[in-house]
Order: C-alpha cells, then structure tokens, then sequence
C-alpha cells in the first residue's frame, strides 16, 4: 500500500523520471493537499473518485490545458519554452492515455489531476505552473463543455442518418395508403408515407433543440478560477478563441456552478428518447399478427427458447426500454442541481455519470433504429386488403356533403347515421349502401358520392397543406431532399 502511494503509477511518468523540486509534495500524491495532511482511507478514496468514468474527458481535458498554458505564455505568466514543455508534456499524455499505456491511479481522483500529476512527474516545475489562474472548478466546466459540444454533433449526424432512412422508406412504398389513427382506432386514410414522415419532423425538432443547446454550451468558463476568478490578468477571451468558444461566461460563480447546458442536453437526449421510443412502441404493433404492417428483417427481431414460431421485435422493446434510462438521468441530475447553494459542490462530479449514459444511450438507439429503418418492409398489400375496415372514407362522405352545401354539423350526423346503418345491415364500407337509403338521410347525395368514397381514394383528394395524401407526400419528400442532402 505504501509503495503505492508513492508512486505516481503512469506510463507517462516512468518516461522521465520527475527533478526533485517538481516531486508531488504529499505522499498522497495529490499536490494540493499540503494542508490537510496525510491521511488515507481507501473506501474513502474509492466514493471520492472519479476517475473511473470522467477519463472520456482526457482530450477535451488536454485541449482546455493547452489553450489556458498559450494564453498564460501570452500574458508573460509562463515563459515560451515553458509553453513548449506543457504542450509537448501533454500531448504525450494524451497519446499515452489514447493508446491504453498510461496507468492511472484512482487516488488522483479524477481525470483532471491525473493528467496535471503525470505532467509534473515529466516535465517538472513547468508543469506546476499550469494551474496558473485555474481551478478544477472552472476547469471540468469547460472540459464538460467541450464534451457536450463534441456530443452534440455527433447526435445531429445520427439523427440525420436516422431521418435520411425514414425518407428512403417514405420514397420507396409511401405512396400506399394505410390508416392513421386516433385513440388507436382507424381514423382517416393517409399514404405510409405521411406516418413515416411525421417521424422526421419530429426528428427535425430534435436536431434544432441540440443546435439550440449548442449555442448556450459553447461559452468558456476557464477563469472563472475556484468562486471568484483570479487576480492575475488572464485573457478569457483570447484563451476561449484558441478553443474556437465564441463567448465566455460573465459571472465566475455561474461559471462554476452552472450545469444548465448539461441539463438541457439531457433533456434534448429525453426526448429523442421519447420520439425513439413511440416509434418503436408504433413499429412493435405493426409487426404483430393483429396489425401485420411490416416486416422488420431477422436480424432485428429474436427467437424464442420455447416457441418456434416466435420472431419478437426485440429491438425495438429495448429502443423504448432503454429510453426510459435516458428520462432517469434526466431527473437524477435536475434533482442533483436542485439543492446545490453557490457555487461548486462535488455533488456535480455525479453529472458526468448521467450525461455519458444518456449520451451513450441515445446513440445506441438512434443507430439501431437508422439500421431496422433501413431493413422493413411494409406489407401494403396487407393494409390495402382492410383499408375498408373502420369506415376510414367517413370523414371524405362528411365534406362531400359539405361542397353540397350541408352544415358540417349535420352532415357529421347524416353520415354516423349511414354508419351506423351499415353496422346494422352487416356491410363493410359506405360505398355497399344503396344511393336511394342515403338519400334518405340527406337529400343532396347524388351518384357522384361514389366518385369520392373509398379509403384509397381519399389519399388523392386531401387539399390542405401538410395533408395525409399522396400530393402532400411529394412536397413532404421534396423538403427533406433539400433539408437532408447525403
Ligand atoms: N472531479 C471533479 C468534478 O468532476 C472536479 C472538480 C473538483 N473540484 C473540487 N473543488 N474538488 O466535479
């Protein structure tokens, strides 16, 4: 135990052996902690760290450092050459770190000491000088940022995949009709092509909220410091520009304590997670043998230990099981924040654990469904074979009465007496009642009723902008060409 508590067990540091004077100062080796003394314990060290998990921020962590370093060469408060130890210093850690050589050593705690302790060890009291202006407070702010920022793009690219598969879908068999519904009961004809569409919109949306949240998460909070900022000249702005952050934060006790950008990304991922989650919800009734909508491909669906016959949509139970991973951190870390007074409290540690298993989540399902998207079929002629089930063309027989010049209100009334009719006499769709009993409800009905009845013909005869029809469908296709290029 003893031995290892000496030790600084990195790769990076048996590179170089540390000069005396830039030895960690404490046998714990954590170098700020001079004041406190020497005492260890290990189930202690164990529920401090955060090591375990925040390691995903060594790049962004290296980056940050690097940017800090060049605006303190700038500002005179470490010598060039000094620069030139830290940025070569680092990035060998980091290579050391990419590469899975670098040892770390829970007691450092977090990622954020890690690389400052190797550093030191390597390049000696340059690397001590690193911190000039610095805290970890103000430090795995802009490191989370920088996270998120990266994670951000790479949500957006997976949700544009996933849209890009829905539209091929839409393209190739949208133009058949299937029902929409309501409360899960037939409502009104649309083409297959509407309903898969209304999932791009909805991803639509998503990719906004994230470009929204990037906006607000691409701010530095370097010099904030521990609380109050510092009381050397640092240059936020310059270092912020190095790191391509467009704006820094205007108040250090926010800049230290602010998580929001965490939370509203969390948030933005809650509800990819829900849009995900309906649609498989939607999907995992088509492929039963009640709907039979679809065919999702084998790969996608698993067998059972028991049943032969089985082809369970898997995936898609786990796309809406997994969603509810990603609402749960979405309200451990509001609940995280709620409590905290100003301004850092290690309570935030724990925003990491939530943020990587939302995002990792997120991304998961977002791929999986771009890939069952990619690989199902819809059996239209299935659907088309009971597209008159439900009376789907009910609403279509109401404002033809309408163009005749009848109330709405009443031509509602007219035709749930005709459906009601039909439910009586045992007949399947409007069009099998007699011209002659129709009229007997509303004298306006002539032969040309007809013409419009049938739940395929009302894909063709929608008006309205954003319609479930087969018009609207190519307007629909035509926007996300544009909005969607490959
Ligand atoms: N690992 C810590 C975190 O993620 C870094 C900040 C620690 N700051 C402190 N004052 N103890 O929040």
């Amino acid at each position: 135990m003893m031995a290892k508590r000496k030790a600084f067990r990195s790769a990076a540091g048996a590179a170089k052996p540390a000069a005396d004077s830039s030895r960690l100062d404490h046998a714990s080796g954590k170098s700020w902690q001079a004041r406190i003394g020497g005492g260890r314990d290990a189930l202690a060290e164990q529920f401090v760290e955060s090591l375990s998990f925040d390691q995903r921020l060594a790049r962004h962590d290296v980056a940050g450092s690097i940017a800090h370093a060049t605006m303190l060469a700038k500002m005179k408060l470490i010598s060039k050459d000094e620069l030139e130890q830290i940025k070569t210093g680092l990035n060998k850690i980091l290579a050391d770190i990419e590469a899975g050589t670098f040892r770390f050593d829970i007691c450092q705690e977090d990622i954020h000491m890690a690389i400052e302790a190797a550093l030191i060890a390597n390049i000696g009291d340059a690397g001590k000088k690193l911190h000039t202006g610095r805290s970890r407070n103000d430090q795995v702010a802009l490191d989370v940022r920088l996270w998120c920022l990266e994670a951000i793009d790479v949500l957006t690219a997976k949700i544009a995949e996933l849209q890009r598969s829905l539209v091929s879908l839409a393209r190739e068999q949208g133009s058949a009709p299937m029902p929409a519904y309501t409360h899960l009961q037939r409502a009104q004809p649309i083409t297959i092509g509407h309903e898969l569409l209304a999932y791009v919109e909805m991803l639509q949306r998503d990719k906004d909220r994230l470009a929204d949240c990037r906006r607000r998460t691409a701010v530095s909070s370097l010099g904030g410091g521990a609380a109050a900022g510092s009381t050397l000249p640092l240059d936020r702005q310059y270092t912020a520009s190095l790191l391509n952050l467009p704006a820094i934060t205007d108040n250090s006790l926010d800049s230290v304590s602010d998580r929001d950008f965490v939370a509203e990304l969390v948030f933005c991922l809650s509800l990819v997670g829900v849009h995900l989650s309906r649609w498989a919800e939607q999907w995992i009734l088509y492929s039963s043998t009640e709907f039979n909508f679809i065919r999702i491909a084998d790969e996608y669906t698993t067998g059972s230990s028991m049943m032969p016959q089985k082809r369970n949509p898997d995936m898609l139970e786990l796309t809406r099981g997994k969603a509810a991973g990603i609402l749960g951190s979405l309200v451990s870390l509001l609940t995280m924040l709620k409590g905290q007074p100003l301004a850092y409290n290690r309570d935030m540690q724990e925003d990491k654990r939530w943020l990587f298993s939302a995002y990792d989540t997120a991304e998961a399902c977002l791929a999986m469904a771009a890939r069952i998207v990619a690989h199902t079929q819809f059996n239209a002629e299935v659907i088309s074979g009971r597209l008159d089930e439900g009376f789907l063309d009910a609403t279509v027989m109401a404002e033809y009465l309408v163009r005749k010049g009848v109330p709405f209100r009443t031509a509602h009334h007219v035709v749930g007496r005709l459906v009601s009719l039909c439910e009586t006499r045992k007949l399947q769709a409007l069009r099998e009642l007699p011209l002659d009993l129709m009229q007997q409800q509303c004298s306006v009905f002539g032969a040309d009723v007809f013409e419009v009845l049938g739940a395929a013909k009302a894909i063709h005869a929608y008006q309205t902008h954003g319609a479930g029809g087969v018009r609207q469908l190519h307007l629909q296709l035509a926007k996300w060409d544009r909005l969607l290029p490959d």
